[in-house]
């Protein structure tokens, strides 16, 4: 297949927001009903490393239906528990992939790493309507499971999707995601293939590179923290500024083009479904197995 090499269409500027019991994060985008990130609900940066801000609040139990939500961390840990028994820790390098389904009640609670850190992301990927009522599953993928490309100070993490014939550990989900974490060092370039009906971002969270074309004067330069959402194409290319290393998570998932309905923590394809969400919680139904 000729290679056609997406180009940079937006950057979004992560908004600070706060959610839970009063966690400070930083948002690219939530879900809204005009769904421009389709599969992608929602994405949220969560950085604490000041130590001026005391104890670390959380999300204390809170439900989920009808999409999956995604957590990776890079310091620090997330200790989670819900209404099926289960509980973990969520620790640096973790990934766990929770998907809601029908219904599921879950605390998050992040800790403090030794370095004092709290670093960390949330996606938000949707369901398609055929799974939304699906029973919830969890996927949890330790650091070590997660395999790790390195080539000439590349560092590659595949989560989910594939790369060079390595496989991330994730699987079986609706939106065939590709989920990897990307370091490169100071000029380096890298062409990551991407699917070309799927729909791509990546999230530059440390450094400067320059995305999009072979060309420095085409391409465009970006520096963290920020989102860049892609236009169509088959290969994402990216080159870490001459001075200055890049990381940045790429994502990139098959779109499903159905009506969503988001409220809060849930997303639905009708009012209809929303209206039964409150009606199940009140009934006590809502996370019946
Ligand atoms: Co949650």
């Amino acid at each position: 297949m000729a290679e056609s090499i997406r180009q940079v269409k937006q950057l979004i500027e992560p908004q600070f927001v706060i959610e839970g019991a009063g966690v400070l994060l930083r948002r690219s985008f939530g879900p809204s009903r005009a769904n421009p990130f389709d599969p992608f609900l929602l994405f949220d940066h969560f950085a604490f490393n000041d130590p001026l801000e005391g104890p670390i609040k959380g999300f204390p139990t809170h439900p989920h239906r009808g999409i999956e939500t995604v957590t990776y961390m890079l310091e620090g840990n997330v200790r989670h528990r819900d209404s099926l028994g289960n509980m973990g820790v969520i620790g640096p390098g973790d990934v766990q992939w929770m998907t809601s389904g029908r219904g599921i009640l879950h605390e998050e609670m992040p800790r403090r790493g030794p370095s004092g850190n709290v670093i960390g992301f949330q996606l938000w990927v949707n369901l398609p309507a055929a799974q939304k009522m699906s029973p919830p599953r969890y996927q949890e993928v330790t650091a070590a499971e997660i395999p790790v490309l390195e080539e000439g100070g590349h560092q590659i993490r595949v989560v989910a999707g594939e790369y060079q014939e390595i496989k991330g550990p994730v699987t079986e989900i609706a939106a065939q995601p590709v989920y990897v974490d990307v370091t490169l060092q100071p000029g380096q370039k890298i062409d990551l293939p991407v699917p070309d009906s799927h729909t791509v971002v990546a999230y530059l969270f440390e450094g400067k590179g320059y995305f999009g074309s072979q060309a420095e004067e085409d391409s465009q330069a970006v520096e963290a923290v920020k989102l860049a959402v892609f236009g169509d194409g088959n290969l994402v290319r990216v080159q870490a500024a001459a001075d200055h290393h890049a990381r940045f998570m790429l994502m990139a998932g098959a779109p499903f083009q159905e009506p969503i309905v988001p409220y809060g923590p849930f997303v639905m394809n009708t009012e209809e479904e929303i209206r039964q969400v409150f009606i199940d919680l009140r009934n006590g139904t809502f996370a019946q197995t």
